[in-house]
């Protein structure tokens, strides 16, 4: 029984490395304006988990995303983009037909606090060589349901698409101060964990306004 479990676990770290090996370089790293256009899509983060930069479990109970990986910088734990945030607006969603335009634009700040692996497809894929199936270089995987985000955060229109959740949303961003983050004023949720450390976790409070930024975990540790 043994035996083939440890043939097709080698199978796979192998193809893994196949593919992840040939993006993932500090060169290759995207970098990208201060505002502009991205895609936004969300995904489960239980509360109070600690997440890839190593933001403290309070951070959770704000808006919180994960960014892609190499607008991110770091193929694991953290990357400069840890504790920055972003101030994004939601503009339509392209994969409905026909697209949505809500008739009124929501607009949420999030800190990043996670990474969104390259992949060689989906919304996270983009690299220095391409964008992303929207044309994007940037996605943000918003951490909802959120407790800090109603729950109809979303705009939609049921009655007419025949599902309220469009997945996808066309997006505008601007990095911003931390300043206007929810959870700015709760020192609990600013920074990073205690007692894993240092050399594993960095959650910058307000990397746009500081010399307090994150440098790239896989650069300075030789991982592709
Ligand atoms: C990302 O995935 C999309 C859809 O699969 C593809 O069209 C695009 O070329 C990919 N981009 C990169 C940079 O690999
Ligand atoms: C996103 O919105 C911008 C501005 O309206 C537009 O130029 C762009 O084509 C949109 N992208 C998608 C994928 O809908
Ligand atoms: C839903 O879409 C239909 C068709 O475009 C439109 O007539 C209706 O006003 C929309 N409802 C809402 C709540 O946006
Ligand atoms: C976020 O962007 C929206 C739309 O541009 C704007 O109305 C709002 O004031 C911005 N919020 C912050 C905190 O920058
Ligand atoms: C930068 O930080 C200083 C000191 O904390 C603060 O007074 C200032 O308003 C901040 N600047 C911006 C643009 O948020």
């Amino acid at each position: 029984m043994a035996l083939p479990a440890i043939h097709s676990f080698f199978k796979l770290s192998v193809l893994t490395f196949f593919i992840l090996a040939p993006a993932a370089r500090a060169s290759e790293w995207i970098e990208y304006s201060s505002n502009g256009f991205a895609t936004l899509t969300h995904y489960s983060l239980p509360l109070n988990y600690i997440a890839s930069c190593g933001c403290t479990a309070e951070s959770t109970h704000y808006p919180t995303a994960a960014l892609s990986q190499m607008a991110f910088g770091s193929s694991t734990a953290y990357g400069p983009a840890c504790g920055r945030c972003f101030n994004l607006t939601l503009l339509n969603t392209f994969l409905s037909v026909p697209p949505f335009y809500p008739s009124e634009q929501k607009s949420i700040v999030v800190k990043v606090t996670d990474l969104c692996p390259l992949s060689t497809t989906g919304w996270c894929n983009a690299t220095t060589n391409g964008p992303n199936a929207a044309g994007n270089y940037l996605n943000f995987d918003l951490a909802y349901p959120s407790t800090s985000i109603p729950s109809n955060f979303f705009p939609s229109n049921a009655s007419y698409y025949g599902y309220t959740d469009f997945g996808v949303w066309n997006i505008s961003y601007e990095s911003v101060s931390c300043n206007g983050w929810e959870g700015w004023n709760d020192a609990a949720a600013l920074g990073s964990v205690t007692g894993q450390g240092p050399e594993s976790v960095c959650c910058a409070a307000d990397p746009t306004n500081s010399s307090n930024t994150c440098t790239s975990y896989s650069d300075h540790n030789g991982i592709a």
